[in-house]
């Protein structure tokens, strides 16, 4: 139904993803555009968007004329051209660039079209890497429980969360395995930091002798991982998992698809962290969600015994979101995002903790600007909140002109602006936040 409503229903000839068919009985909200921080619908009604377009990419903020024009100059330059045999300028300049910001020794990089096809690529680099050094059997890939990584065929099977999405497409690519995420406030294995001695990333290594170490290819993790709600792991948590790795010759895949690019107050989500990544998987941030673009950084370690990468989509080291990546990344650097992140990011995180006095905020989490608000019924046993409530929540937080999201373990609401937003605009958000809530405590008799 494209007509004069601001609503898009079963009619339509679009297939929207993740949106069961009864949301579409009352329509759902047609987006036009975008300035800043804020979006627009087909009604002129103005939202402020708390989570940088939902899937969190747009980190300069919309509306950029610099990136259409960027793009638009690699159009008419050079629109396309294979990834094989031959190379473009805008994916080595990337390369180059990436090679420079990436932490660690990450040094060779290769672009796909999203962050699902980054995961994928990587995971299919770290086989190549044990296969190139004769270490053929070497297949499975460890995720966490409540992990994202995308949607596509071996990533797949590491998706600890949104556990439907991976049900459905079952069986998987055989190999997935499933450690405890570090979600101290609700600790899988009902301990308590510090006493608990990091056991959920200790007992990683009876998962690995049980599995057979000369069985397992790779770790994938996110350093701050969303599903749960920016989820940052104890400090000594990254430092023991790559301990693990080291022993069992294990590749370490540090996910930055949301964390990359400024998200958390640094550059990359891992820089919170003493350690160094084998395999670094990026997209959203990369190009602010302007172009489709998603990336895999390894070592020269990993790429040396490499002979040949043997892959090849079409839009691989497409040179035009590459060319809107540099420019991404030159304003990323110009404007200061990173820094202001971190310091916009810690005005985010004193406010929601104000609004801790509120019964049903279990905890308030936040790196950067990526937080979370974890709710429960009872700040004493830590009960979940219903998804139901939550959602609720968040639709009357977007009728106050405001969007914000669940997290994909259905227990939180998550923050993660564009980097740009101002802290008068975050102040706003908060209100809003705040009104809701005691509306839901109202509703609830508390
Ligand atoms: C950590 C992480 N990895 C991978 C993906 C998949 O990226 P995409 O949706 O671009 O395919 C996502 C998407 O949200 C993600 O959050």
């Amino acid at each position: 139904m494209e007509n004069s409503s601001n609503r898009m229903d079963n009619s339509s000839h679009l297939i929207l993803h993740l949106t069961p068919k009864s949301d579409l009985e009352q329509g759902v909200t047609i987006i036009t555009r975008g300035e800043g921080v804020s979006v627009f619908d087909k009604e002129g009604n103005r939202y402020l968007d708390m989570v940088a377009g939902i899937t969190r990419p747009v980190h300069v903020g919309y509306g950029r004329p610099e990136l259409a024009q960027a793009v638009y100059d690699q159009i008419c330059e050079l629109s396309y051209f294979t990834p094989m045999a031959f190379a473009n300028v805008p994916a080595m300049e990337l390369a180059k660039v990436l090679a420079q910001i990436t932490p660690g020794a990450i040094n060779r990089f290769t672009f796909e079209c999203s962050g699902s096809e980054a995961v994928e690529t990587a995971m299919k680099l770290a086989k190549h890497y044990h296969f190139f050094n004769d270490n053929k059997s070497r297949f499975k890939i460890i995720s966490r429980r409540g992990a994202y990584h995308g949607v596509n065929g071996i990533g797949l099977r590491a998706l600890g969360s949104v556990p439907a999405m991976r049900q459905i497409m079952e069986p998987l690519a055989p190999g997935g395995i499933f450690v405890d995420s570090p979600y101290c406030y609700r600790c899988p294995l009902g301990l308590i930091y510090p006493d608990c001695d990091i056991a959920c990333a200790r007992n990683i290594e009876q998962i690995i002798e049980f599995e057979g170490p000369e069985y397992i290819s790779a770790f994938i993790g996110e350093p701050i991982q969303q599903a749960y709600g920016a989820l940052s792991p104890p400090p000594e948590y990254w430092t023991i998992v790559r301990r693990i790795c080291d022993t069992y010759g294990i590749l370490l895949i540090i996910d930055e698809v949301i964390c990359g690019f400024g998200r958390t107050g640094k550059m990359f989500g891992i820089q919170h962290f003493p350690i160094q990544a084998d395999l670094l998987t990026m997209a959203k941030g990369i190009t602010s969600g302007y172009v489709p673009l998603g990336a895999v950084g390894c070592t020269d370690e990993v790429w040396e015994p490499i002979a040949v990468f043997n892959h090849l989509h079409t839009y691989g080291n497409h040179p035009v979101p590459c060319a809107a990546a540099l420019k991404n990344i030159e304003i990323l650097e110009r404007e200061k995002l990173i820094e202001k992140s971190a310091a916009v990011g810690e005005h985010l995180l004193k406010g929601l903790h104000q609004l801790q006095h509120h019964p049903i905020v279990g905890e308030v989490r936040g790196t950067g600007l990526f937080a979370a608000i974890d709710f429960t019924s009872d700040k004493k046993t830590r009960a979940v909140l219903p998804t139901s409530q939550i959602l609720g929540m968040i639709t009357r937080a977007r009728h106050k002109g405001l969007i914000v999201k669940l997290a994909p373990g259905r227990m939180a609401i998550e923050f993660a602006p564009p980097l740009v937003i101002r802290k008068e605009e975050v102040d706003y958000a908060l209100q809003i936040i705040d009104a809701v809530i005691a509306e839901e405590e109202k509703q609830m008799g508390i």
